[in-house]
């Protein structure tokens, strides 16, 4: 009898315990997930400002494109190519198509292989790249 009391004490004694364990983990992850969900909202705004203001302006091949390829790229990507470039990029298609289907965005942005081989334009130049793209290659 005497035994089962002590065994019924301690168990108690046990079992407050892991209430107060649980409650604290219950309390940890609500704190947790609470100052998550603070966060969230104002992270594109305050914390992601967009590096760039061009963000809300058309990109296209004519006002911003063709110029960073004649500056960088077609004194070998020419019409004729010289030094051994394998296409020419000076025009609208040839650019989209590269784009496309020959990793021209991988290559610009490539630290071991970039185009131009000298080394990476300015981000300026690569972003805008980025955004023809992703407004769908706009030509005018
Ligand atoms: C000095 C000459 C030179 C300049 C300048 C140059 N390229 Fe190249 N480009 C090459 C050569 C040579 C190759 C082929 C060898 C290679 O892939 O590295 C090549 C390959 C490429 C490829 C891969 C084509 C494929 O199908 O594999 C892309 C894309 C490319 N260039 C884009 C550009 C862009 C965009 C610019 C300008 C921002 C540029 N290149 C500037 C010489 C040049």
């Amino acid at each position: 009898m005497v035994l089962s009391k002590i065994k019924k004490i301690t168990l108690n004694k046990y079992a407050m315990n892991l209430k107060n364990l649980i409650s604290l983990i219950v309390v940890t992850l609500l704190l947790f997930s609470c100052s998550g969900s603070d966060d969230d909202p104002t992270t594109p705004n305050s914390n992601n400002p967009d590096p760039n203001p061009n963000n809300s302006t058309n990109i296209t091949y004519n006002s911003h494109i063709k110029s960073i390829m004649s500056g960088n790229c077609t004194s070998c990507h020419g019409n004729p190519t010289t030094n051994s470039a394998p296409m020419s990029l000076t025009t609208y298609s040839e650019v989209k198509n590269a784009v496309e289907t020959r990793g021209l965005i991988e290559r610009i942005n490539d630290t071991n292989n970039p185009m131009p081989q000298g080394g990476l334009m300015s981000q300026t130049n690569r972003d805008l790249i980025q955004q023809w793209k992703d407004q769908g290659f706009l030509e005018n």
